[in-house]
């Protein structure tokens, strides 16, 4: 089995993800988080809400989802977010233009092609107008399972509408938000007032995101519904370059600190740049079907707050109190997927480690999460279901949930208690025997190591506060 369709049976299996609305077929692009998900979801953002925010310069903010549609023209995504669309006549399916000619240069890739897919690739580069995907298409003999049949490219814009009232028309057209980007920015002067903010101070942001994607694939890579979790830092014209750099490094600092090979990030410089930004760069993470961004950083320049200041009519200057100076400020975008990232966690952490005990060869699943991320901190079982074991068991049990969530599990042999919490990355495991009832010692098992010591059960609890 391919290491993607793994991961997405072993999340099946263990609670991690479940497709959307499944019983009735699911609904394409849309994700459910089970147990195991939401822990490792929340986690993830929780992790990020203290890296973020706990700091005197970034103050935390919850837009609502739904905004004043003048917000996205103001933005641009009324009128330009949108994707090239191309469908197939004979075979009636829709592919992003772009993403077509990907997909052939890849295969040309594949077959040792490499001199044919540097030219689509250069001629994808420069490539401006739906025309040019169109040429390309046609020049490049794409097809989808034989057929040459294409209709024109069109574009077709990402955003979900839906509208506010009972009454259905285009006064009362609404989006679901794209970005969560844009209620930051339209909450900057309210932000920086009532936080008493002064240039550089950043606003962050955790929160849903849709977008009709055109093509939804990878498991959660490309969803139409996900979250971001973005931050727009506000710093003075002239010194974004400097402000750019040190989110650079402490964006790709955290996915390290949270346990991230970093022979699995790379950075991806743009060269072609959206129409606000000065600079950009992707994270990428090294996913099973290859690098793919993970988290973007952008220099927006001022663009963002100027296109709010005129279509709304409102100031949004910053004053310097020292020197009187007035000015529109620039971004520094720091912009991250929750699930995307939450996928790439996953990825990184799986692992089949081979086992040898003398003759005998086993494979064990585990996900190496970081200790912080793991979904289950620690889990509890009685060696037997007797003798007094059960009760020491759930005494430690209760007093461990107190604080992490824990498993407790008294069935099957405790070997197989042991797989079951690698496979779902919980980082420790502590088992009551039979010389617990007598001395108040149970052991505890590294998931790593897979090394066990004994200690005192009352003793469990700190060990694993100082050690998460
Ligand atoms: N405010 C800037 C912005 O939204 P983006 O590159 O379009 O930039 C930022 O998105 C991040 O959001 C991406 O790096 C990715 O992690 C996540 N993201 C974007 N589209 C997504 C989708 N369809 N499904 C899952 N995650 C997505």
């Amino acid at each position: 089995m391919e290491l993607l369709e793994k991961i997405i049976s072993l999340s099946k299996r263990k609670g991690f993800v479940f497709q959307s609305s499944e019983i009735y077929g699911g609904l394409n692009g849309c994700w459910d988080f089970g147990p195991l998900g939401v822990e490792l979801l929340k986690n993830i953002k929780d992790e990020w809400w203290k890296a973020m925010t706990y700091r005197d310069n970034i103050e935390g903010l919850d837009a609502s989802i739904l905004m004043h549609p003048r917000t996205w023209d103001a933005s641009g995504h009324t009128v330009q977010f949108s994707d090239p669309m191309i469908d197939n006549k004979t075979t009636k399916k829709r592919f992003r233009a772009d993403n077509l000619i990907e997909e052939e240069i890849q295969k040309l890739l594949k077959k040792g092609k490499t001199e044919k897919a540097a030219e689509l690739e250069k001629k994808l580069e420069s490539a401006k107008e739906n025309e040019d995907y169109y040429n390309i298409i046609i020049e490049a003999d794409i097809h989808d399972s034989g057929s040459r049949e294409w209709t024109e490219v069109k574009n077709f814009n990402l955003m979900f509408k839906t509208f506010v009232g009972p009454v259905e028309d285009s006064s009362n057209t609404v989006y679901l938000r794209p970005e969560t980007a844009q209620g930051i920015f339209v909450n900057f002067k309210n932000v920086m007032e009532s936080g008493r903010q002064k240039i550089p101070f950043g606003i962050a942001q955790i929160g849903k995101a849709f977008r009709n994607e055109i093509n939804t694939k990878n498991f959660l890579f490309r969803t139409r519904e996900f979250e971001q979790m973005e931050m727009q830092y506000f710093v003075k014209p002239g010194t974004e370059k400097e402000s750019f750099e040190h989110w650079q490094k402490e964006r790709w600092n955290w996915y390290v600190s949270l346990g991230m090979k970093e022979e699995n990030l790379r950075w991806h410089d743009h060269e072609k740049l959206a129409h606000y930004a000065n600079f950009a760069s992707d994270i990428e993470f090294k996913f099973p079907f290859g690098f793919g961004e993970m988290e973007g950083i952008h220099s927006r320049t001022d663009f963002d707050l100027l296109k709010h200041q005129e279509y709304s009519g409102k100031k949004l200057e910053y004053v310097d109190t020292v020197n009187g100076d007035r000015f529109v400020p620039y971004v520094i975008e720091t912009s991250g997927g929750v699930s995307r990232s939450f996928m790439a966690f996953l990825c990184n952490a799986y692992e089949e480690e081979v086992i040898r005990d003398g003759e005998k060869e086993d494979v064990r699943t585990v996900l190496r999460f970081h200790k912080k991320l793991a979904p289950i901190k620690a889990a509890v079982f009685p060696l037997v279901k007797k003798d007094g074991m059960p009760e020491i068991a759930k005494e430690i049990f209760n007093d461990i949930q107190t604080t992490f969530k824990a498993q407790y599990d008294e069935s099957g042999a405790v070997g197989r208690r042991y797989r079951r919490q690698d496979e779902i990355g919980t980082p420790y495991c502590i088992t009551v025997d039979g010389q617990s009832v007598e001395d108040g010692t149970v052991t505890i098992r590294d998931r790593d190591t897979m090394d066990q010591f004994r200690i005192h059960k009352d003793e469990v609890l700190a060990y694993l506060k100082s050690n998460i």
